[in-house]
């Protein structure tokens, strides 16, 4: 593509839209467990409405737009109070969980870099349930990680365990509610309370529960304590753009306090320039999803989200049980909140997958890791509501037609390529192998077990790199 000389009408523009999107995830079928948090109609309508007005606000300054300035402030003291801060809590607005994560880690970082300034090389411990968004922090800000094996009948992070890897370096302790895969939550207040006696930052990765586990605590559910009532917590993020359903581009970090918070901002006034000052990592952003998240908590209200809640505790009861009454297969982990896992001894899993995706569902593989096995991950939202009875029913259907799908040649082929040349071989040959995979021009091929089967068999550096390799060929523009 080039600019064109002239531009487009806005229907030839309209038309092309359509037909980019032909092949996107239908997000409004209600066959799609992850990556869309829809509230219907309405309140998307609202939200969208709310999202325009305030499009073009720049939130880079936040001494010009009074109003970004208070829907940050409102939305931190909404959240504070739900997660049981007291008036010093302080926070602010980023684009999603992993920014919200990455400020986490800068904050310890340059706390510590301040406080214990003989620390030369500080670490990082995290259990391998630990979004990979920590990983991401670490690699950006330089520090090392120590990942700790979770237990493996529970999913939670192993007390004992991680106490073990704590030594001189250590800054960053972390816990999840719950964790992304098999949706459980760590012992948060047993590890806070360790870090507390070893002077170490804690975070609570809350970017899934923050804001739906006190509401299912609400609804009578045993919820354990993972927010600020947990002395220990330093800081935790949640993120508004998955269960308060607000637009993405929509999470908070909060501190404990704000000397604490003080080592994640940013100035800078030895340039020509304006004067910086950054809170966040983003500079120039646009007002919208701030705005909008402001108005979509406002909108809902305690009611209506205790409403949700209730309405999506149904829906992963619904399901559960039906994934259960299906003898060849099994659940991971009890869910403790929306997020479903669950896998085969007998069933390739990743051919479930492709069975269920050609039925219209999405639902995502977890590939084996540590002596865990490959899963099949939901995250339950909303509009799945109504849909569970045909979910089981085609995943009856899946786990029959997949049984009887043989192994792919593709992992044979590879890990012939391994045995003969190793990794190194199979980098230097990826486009005739892409080509075989099926994956061209930047598209995945209907069927992604072979890839899936490849991916899960090699060993997980080899993985990385290979992963790497294929991204870089996925943002080429065609010549
Ligand atoms: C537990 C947890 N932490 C962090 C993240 C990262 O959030 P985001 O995708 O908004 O950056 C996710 C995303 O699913 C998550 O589940």
């Amino acid at each position: 593509m080039e600019l064109p000389q002239k531009g487009l009408t806005k229907e030839d523009i309209f038309k092309k839209l359509d037909k980019y999107k032909e092949d996107d995830l239908d997000w409004q079928s209600g066959k799609a467990f992850g990556y869309i948090f829809d509230p219907g109609q309405e309140i998307l309508q609202f939200a969208k409405q709310v999202y325009n007005m305030f499009l073009s606000e720049n939130a880079l300054d936040f001494t010009v737009y009074p109003s970004l300035l208070s829907f940050e402030n409102d939305l931190v003291s909404i959240m504070r109070k739900h997660l049981n801060g007291d008036e010093n809590v302080v926070g602010n607005f980023t684009s999603g969980g992993t920014e919200s994560i990455i400020l986490a880690v800068k904050t310890a970082r340059d706390y510590y870099r301040d406080k214990k300034p003989e620390i030369e090389e500080p670490e990082m411990i995290l259990p391998t349930t630990a979004h990979a968004a920590f990983h991401k922090a670490a690699h950006y800000l330089n520090l090392k990680t120590v990942s700790v094996s979770v237990n493996p009948v529970t999913f939670k992070a192993d007390i004992k365990e991680v106490e073990k890897s704590i030594n001189k370096n250590t800054i960053f302790m972390m816990g999840s509610a719950p964790s992304y895969t098999q949706g459980v939550i760590d012992p948060i207040f047993e590890l806070s309370e360790i870090a507390r006696e070893n002077d170490i930052w804690f975070h609570t990765d809350a970017c899934m529960g923050g804001f739906l586990l006190p509401f299912f605590k609400k609804l009578g559910r045993d919820v354990v304590d993972f927010d600020f009532s947990c002395p220990g917590v330093n800081s935790i993020s949640v993120d508004l753009h998955k269960y308060a359903y607000t637009p993405k581009g929509a999470s908070l970090i909060l501190h404990r306090n704000s000397e604490q918070r003080h080592f994640q901002l940013f100035a800078f006034a030895d340039w020509l320039g304006y004067t910086m000052i950054n809170p966040t990592i983003q500079s120039t952003k646009s007002g919208g999803s701030l705005a909008a998240a402001w108005a979509v908590l406002n909108h809902v209200g305690e009611e209506q989200y205790l409403d949700f809640a209730q309405k999506q505790i149904d829906i992963v009861r619904e399901i559960k049980e039906g994934i259960e009454e299906i003898p060849e297969l099994y659940m991971m982990a009890e869910p403790e909140m929306t997020l479903i896992s669950f896998s085969s001894k007998e069933v390739s899993v990743f051919h479930i997958i492709d069975e269920m995706n050609l039925k219209g569902w999405y639902i995502q593989p977890s590939l084996s890791f540590d002596n865990i096995p490959a899963s099949i991950h939901l995250s339950v939202t909303l509009s799945n509501a109504g849909h569970s009875d045909a979910f089981i029913k085609d995943l009856k259907k899946s786990v029959e037609k997949a049984k009887n799908l043989p192994p792919s040649e593709l992992l044979s082929m590879f890990n012939q390529f391994m045995k003969d040349g190793g990794a190194d071989d199979l980098l230097e040959n990826l486009g005739p192998l892409l080509e075989l995979a099926g994956i061209k021009d930047g598209r995945m091929p209907d069927r992604t077990a072979p890839v899936n089967e490849v991916l899960d068999a090699i060993p997980s550096e080899v993985r990385k790199k290979l992963l790497l390799e294929v991204t870089n060929t996925f943002f080429h523009p065609k010549s």
